[in-house]
């Protein structure tokens, strides 16, 4: 298992459509065995693929409490098939967004199909925390952000702010660059 890096917004690639999993082999386990070791260090309750710049469609989620054991799952091609009528509303988060957070409603329940670690197709009822994970996970694998659902005002300002830190975070990097070169002794 490996650690990888948590691609941010504005990183265009977050808006990627993934692509489904023709089956479920060594490397996808593998894919979701890293996802499952980076959400668990992040932490995070959920991860999509496509956050760890992987576009294919693949989440992992563990909605355990803390103190409760673990129970990780694992989904390849997971897809809504059903969905309720009664609303819920969980103030989201996002490893992809961090420190931010709002409040967003979605169907309360839902039914989703997928492909378990093992390639066997599944089906899922979820209600809850649950239900909330799995649809802004989903969400992730069609270039969807918890952001997108939110009001325009609010989004267009948490979009900008990370534009302006990514915008720094380059400066100080290429100024970190410059004053190493200036540091080099010149030889000749
Ligand atoms: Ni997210």
């Amino acid at each position: 298992m490996a650690l990888k890096p948590i691609i941010c917004i504005p990183d265009a690639r977050l808006r990627l459509v993934s692509a489904p999993v023709e089956r479920v082999d060594d490397d996808v386990r593998r894919l979701m065995d890293d996802m499952l070791e980076t959400m668990y260090d992040a932490p995070g309750i959920g991860l999509a693929a496509i956050q760890i710049a992987v576009p294919k469609r693949i989440v992992v989620i563990d909605t355990a409490r803390e103190g409760e054991p673990k129970n990780p799952i694992a989904f390849a091609n997971p897809e809504i098939v059903w969905s309720s009528a009664d609303k819920s509303v969980y103030q989201e988060g996002c490893l992809s967004i961090p420190e931010y957070y709002e409040d967003v409603e979605r169907p309360a329940r839902i039914r989703a199909r997928y492909l378990d670690r093992e390639g066997k197709s599944r089906e899922i009822e979820a209600d809850g925390l649950l239900a909330t994970a799995l649809q802004h996970e989903i969400d992730h694998l069609n270039g969807v952000l918890f952001i997108d659902h939110i009001s325009r005002l609010k989004r267009e300002r948490v979009w900008k702010k990370f534009v302006k830190a990514a915008k720094h975070e380059a400066e100080d990097k290429a100024h970190a660059e410059r004053a190493e070169r200036a540091e080099r002794p010149r030889i000749g």
